[in-house]
C-alpha cells in the first residue's frame, strides 16, 4: 500500500486500521497484528459522563450570543444534531425570553437547550426577572456568564427543585455551565452554593426549606467553562494555561467538599479548527464550547450582510473595545475590527469617558465631531432618548446621571454601544461603518482552514456542519499522529487537511 493510499485510509476515521509486525497493513484484526488505529467518531471526543448528564450525542456547546445571535434555530439545529445549543438572552427584554425560551420547549419536545443568565450588576432586576423566567419555564440548563460573584439568582436557580431520593442520592434539575477565565471565580462556583445567600433566597421564600438543606451537598455548579481569549467578553487569557488550572481546581474541589460525582471542565475560546480541538482535547477537556464562528452561520440572528463580513476576517482583524453592559468598569469585549469603525469609534468613547468629567468638558470641537460622526444627533437629543428608555426601565439610573453627570456621560456613550450590536444584527446599512460583531480569532482561523472549501462561504455554513467537520479533522490529526508514531509518516508534510460537505461525513457522525 503506498503512504498515499495509507493516508487516504487514516483519513476515513470511521474504519480502524491493522498493521501488521511486518509493517504493512492488514484489512482485519488477528495474531499477526502489531498495532491498530481505532476508528474514532464524535463520541471520542470529551466526557461521556457530561454527555450522559446532559442528554447528548456530543460534548459540543454552541455557547450563547447576545441579543439571540445564538437564535432559536441555531439552539434548535444544535438539538437536532445531538449538541447542547445556549440561547442568547442576553441584551433582550425579559419578555423576549420568556417568548422564546416558551417556543423552544414546544420546538425541541424534551431535546436539551439551554440559555443564557449573564450577571447584569447595571440592571439586577433583568437577572431576578430572567431567573424566574427560566424556573418558570423549566428550563434545565443556563450558561452562566460574566458573573464577578455568586448572587442569589445563581444560588436560587441552582437549588430550586432539587430533591433527595429514596436512596439519599440528590437530584439537582437545574444545571449550570459557568463560564470563567478566573481561578479564584472558579473555585467559587465548584464550592457549594454560599450558605449566606442560601439564607436570603429561603428568606424571601424563592426556596422551600428542603431545597435549602440540600445546598452543602453540591457544587452550584458542576461544570465550569474555561473561557480563554474569545469572542465578546473576554479576559484574553491563552487557553493552553488556562485549562490545566482549572482542571486542577475541579480536582482539589471535588476532593475537598467528597462530591459523589467529578467536576467537569470544558474549552471555550479560539476553538475554530481542527488543531485547537485536538489541543483541547489532549489537555483532556470535558467539553467543547464555540461561538464566534457559529456567529457566521445560517443559523445565527446576525444580519447575512454581517456573517458576509465575519466569513472574510482573518485573524488579526479582532480588536479589543470597552464593553457595552460594563463600560463603567472598564469590561473589554472583543469585536471584529474588519469593515466596520466601531472598535475605533468605541475606545474614542472610552477615551473621553476617562478624561471628562461631563459631556460639557469634552471641548466643543470634539463634541461636534462626536455629534457629526458618531451619533450622528446633538448629544442632547440621544439623552433624551436615553432618558426616555431609563425613566421606563430604571429611573434610578436617571435619578443618579442627575446627580452625578459622569454617570450621564456614560449612560450617552452607551447609547452607542448598544445601538451599534443592534444595527449589526438588524443589518443597518446606513450604519454599517458602526456594526458591532463581537468575535475572536477562531472566525480568523476557521476562515483561513475553510479557504477554498465549500464553506468559504457564510452562506454555506451551517453550525453542526461545523461542529462535525472540527471533530473529523480533529479525529484525522489523531490517527495521522498515531500512524506517525508507528513510523508510518511522509518524507514531507502530511497532505492538506480541509472540512468537508456535511454528506462525506455521515459515516462518522453516525459512528
Ligand atoms: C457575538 C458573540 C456574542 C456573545 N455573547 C455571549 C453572551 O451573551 N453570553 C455568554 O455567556 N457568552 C457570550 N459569548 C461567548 C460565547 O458564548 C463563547 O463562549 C465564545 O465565543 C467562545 O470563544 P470563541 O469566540 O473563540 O469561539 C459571545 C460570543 C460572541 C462571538
Amino acid at each position: 500500500m503506498t503512504l498515499e493510499e495509507i493516508y487516504a485510509r487514516l483519513d476515513d476515521p470511521s474504519r480502524p486500521l491493522y498493521f501488521r509486525a511486518d509493517g504493512r497493513l492488514g484489512e482485519a484484526g488477528g495474531a499477526e497484528v502489531a498495532a491498530v488505529i481505532p476508528a474514532l467518531s464524535p463520541a471520542d471526543f470529551g466526557s461521556p459522563a457530561f454527555r450522559e448528564e446532559y442528554g447528548l450525542k456530543l460534548a459540543y456547546v454552541g455557547g450563547a450570543m447576545v441579543g439571540g445571535i445564538s437564535s432559536r434555530a441555531m439552539v434548535r439545529a444544535l438539538a437536532e444534531g445531538g449538541a447542547l445549543g445556549i440561547f442568547g438572552a442576553s441584551g433582550l427584554p425579559p419578555s423576549r425570553v420568556e417568548e422564546e425560551v416558551a417556543a423552544l420547549n414546544l420546538e425541541l419536545a424534551g431535546r436539551p437547550f439551554g440559555s443564557c443568565l449573564i450577571h447584569a450588576p447595571h440592571d439586577p432586576a433583568w437577572e431576578e426577572r430572567v431567573t424566574e423566567i427560566y424556573l418558570k419555564h423549566r428550563v434545565r440548563v443556563i450558561e452562566a456568564s460574566a458573573f464577578m460573584q455568586i448572587t442569589p439568582h445563581l444560588v436560587r436557580y441552582r437549588l430550586s427543585g432539587a430533591f433527595r431520593r429514596p436512596d439519599g442520592t440528590v437530584v439537582l434539575p437545574n444545571r449550570i455551565l459557568a463560564k470563567v477565565s478566573r481561578l479564584e471565580l472558579a473555585k467559587r462556583f465548584f464550592a457549594p452554593p454560599p450558605e449566606k445567600l442560601v439564607r436570603a433566597a429561603l428568606e424571601r421564600g424563592w426556596l422551600t426549606p428542603a431545597e435549602a438543606e440540600l445546598a452543602p451537598l453540591a457544587p452550584l455548579a458542576g461544570d465550569l467553562t474555561a473561557e480563554a481569549d474569545s469572542g465578546g467578553h473576554t479576559d484574553f487569557r491563552p487557553a493552553l494555561t488556562l485549562w490545566p488550572a482549572l482542571a486542577a481546581a475541579a480536582r482539589e474541589a471535588a476532593a475537598r467538599q467528597g462530591y459523589p460525582v467529578p467536576l467537569r471542565v470544558g474549552a471555550a475560546g479560539g476553538l475554530g479548527t481542527p488543531w485547537a480541538i485536538l489541543a483541547a482535547r489532549a489537555a483532556g477537556v470535558d467539553y467543547f464550547v464555540t461561538g464566534s464562528i457559529n456567529q457566521s452561520c445560517l443559523e445565527s440572528g446576525l444580519a447575512p450582510a454581517a456573517r458576509e463580513l465575519l466569513a472574510k476576517a482573518g485573524q488579526a482583524d479582532m480588536a479589543s473595545g470597552p464593553a457595552a453592559d460594563m463600560f463603567e468598569m472598564g469590561a473589554r469585549v472583543q469585536v471584529l475590527k474588519f469593515g466596520t469603525l466601531y472598535a475605533m469609534r468605541a475606545q474614542k468613547l472610552a477615551e473621553l469617558h476617562r478624561q471628562h468629567q461631563a459631556l460639557e468638558d469634552i471641548p466643543a470641537a470634539e463634541r461636534e465631531n462626536l455629534e457629526t460622526q458618531i451619533f450622528k444627533a446633538p448629544l442632547a437629543e440621544i439623552w433624551k432618548q436615553t432618558r426616555l428608555f431609563f425613566m421606563e426601565r430604571e429611573p434610578a439610573q436617571v435619578e443618579r446621571a442627575e446627580r452625578d453627570a459622569k454617570h450621564k456621560m456614560a449612560l450617552v456613550f452607551r447609547w452607542y454601544l448598544g445601538q451599534a450590536s443592534r444595527w449589526a444584527i438588524a443589518g443597518a446599512e446606513d450604519r454599517r461603518a458602526d456594526w458591532q460583531i463581537l468575535c475572536g480569532p477562531a472566525q480568523g482561523a476557521f476562515n483561513e482552514w475553510a479557504r477554498g472549501s465549500l464553506y468559504e462561504k457564510a452562506e454555506n455554513r451551517r453550525v453542526m456542519d461545523l461542529a462535525l467537520n472540527l471533530f473529523h479533522g480533529a479525529a484525522v490529526l489523531i490517527r495521522r499522529q498515531m500512524a506517525r508514531t508507528l513510523g508510518v509518516a511522509p518524507p514531507g508534510p502530511a497532505p492538506e487537511l480541509k472540512p468537508r460537505p456535511a454528506a462525506e461525513l455521515a459515516g462518522f457522525a453516525g459512528g
